[in-house]
């Protein structure tokens, strides 16, 4: 079957392959991939800057957001054939630690998690895989090929729940956010703000096109200035873009007993000149907290596929603003300057 393969480490190596089909080993459920989504993680995959292969092999097969069909399912499993679903990225450490025990392996304690197209797992971008029940997610048919958006809803799920549970170590009743960069990933936080009832604010580099019509649609405020210029005081800021003055500028800007959310993974390398005695002083004084958020359990899918079930389809369909057959996949990582969700087409 044809897979799109990289060997991670190595700029320029991904191409369509041929490869075996998937072993029975990796699961009872067979699918068939229609959809793969391209995103930050896939470009650095494939610069050779991230990305680490199977034990004893050399490729990897790329592709952590899908969408496929069960082809087949065991009968009692709660999958069956025709079903529309999407894989889990993340897996258990095999020790397992503490959390990755309790299925919190998102939030892995000793780092020997695997991700399926990102770290020792084979990823979704082949014609078919296997899997097994446990990490396999339900879509809404009617969501279409637009449930290949569940992944980076789970991430941004997650974010929020982080923010929640950390808002509610006292009374927390958020009216004002700000999202930072209106990427999917933001504009997939700004969604679950809006669902929320709070007033979104939505930040980033464009003035025009795509992204502040997206925002507009969404009933939310865009702004291509500061945090502060955006919003006063907001009580929550989801930050996704890793740009490290962004992430200092949250925290200088946040309402007393905020909570800012990190989910943008920065390159490094770039340092800025940060007032620590002060940023330490308001923090303390006015009890704010600052979060980072990685990756999604099955309660952040459901969470997620829930926010997609509930939002409007239209939107939705205008997120995935670029699709690309599987054979032109190197379209799909050539970045243009309206693309939102870009989508590899792998089946009909
Ligand atoms: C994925 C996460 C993953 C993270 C780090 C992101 O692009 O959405 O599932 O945990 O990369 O590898």
């Amino acid at each position: 079957m044809k897979a799109l393969t990289v060997v991670p480490g190595k700029a320029g190596s991904a191409r369509l392959d041929d490869v075996d089909d998937p072993p029975a080993s990796d699961g009872p459920v067979l699918v068939e991939t229609l959809a793969v989504g391209v995103c930050g993680t896939d470009a650095e995959i494939v610069s050779g800057a991230y990305g680490w292969a199977p034990p004893g092999r050399e490729r990897l097969v790329l592709g952590h957001e899908s969408l496929g069909r069960v082809v087949e399912a065991p009968a009692g499993s709660g999958f069956e054939a025709g079903d529309l679903v999407v894989g889990i990225v993340r897996r258990p450490d095999p020790v397992p630690c503490a959390n990755c025990a309790v299925g919190e392996w998102d939030f892995c304690r000793n780092g020997r998690y695997t991700e399926r197209g990102i770290k020792e797992h084979d990823g979704y971008c082949s014609e078919r895989y296997r899997i097994t029940p446990d990490y396999l997610v339900k879509v809404d048919p009617a969501l279409g090929v637009l449930g290949v958006l569940l992944e980076p809803a789970s991430v941004v799920a997650k974010a929020w729940e982080q923010v929640e549970r950390i808002g509610a170590r006292a009374h927390f009743a958020p009216e004002r956010a700000v999202v930072t960069g209106a990427g999917p990933i933001g504009l997939l936080a700004a969604l679950i703000g809006v669902q929320r009832g709070i007033e979104v604010h939505v930040i980033d580099q464009v003035a025009s096109g795509l992204k502040p019509d997206l925002v507009a649609a969404l009933g939310a405020t865009y702004h291509t200035g500061a945090i502060e210029d955006a919003c006063d005081a907001p009580d929550v800021v989801v930050e996704c873009t890793g740009v490290g003055s962004l992430v200092f500028d949250a925290m200088e800007h946040l309402a007393p007993g905020g909570v800012v959310c990190l989910t943008g993974v920065s390159s490094g390398g770039h340092s800025i000149g940060v007032d620590a005695g002060l940023l330490n002083r308001s923090m303390v004084l006015e009890n704010e907290a600052v979060v980072g958020s990685v990756n999604a359990n099955r309660r952040h899918y459901e969470a997620g596929a829930a926010a997609l079930a509930k939002a409007d389809a239209g939107w939705l369909g205008r997120l995935v603003s670029r699709r690309v057959p599987l054979e032109s996949w190197s379209e799909a990582l050539d970045r243009k300057p309206d693309d939102v969700k870009v989508v590899i087409e792998v089946g009909s």
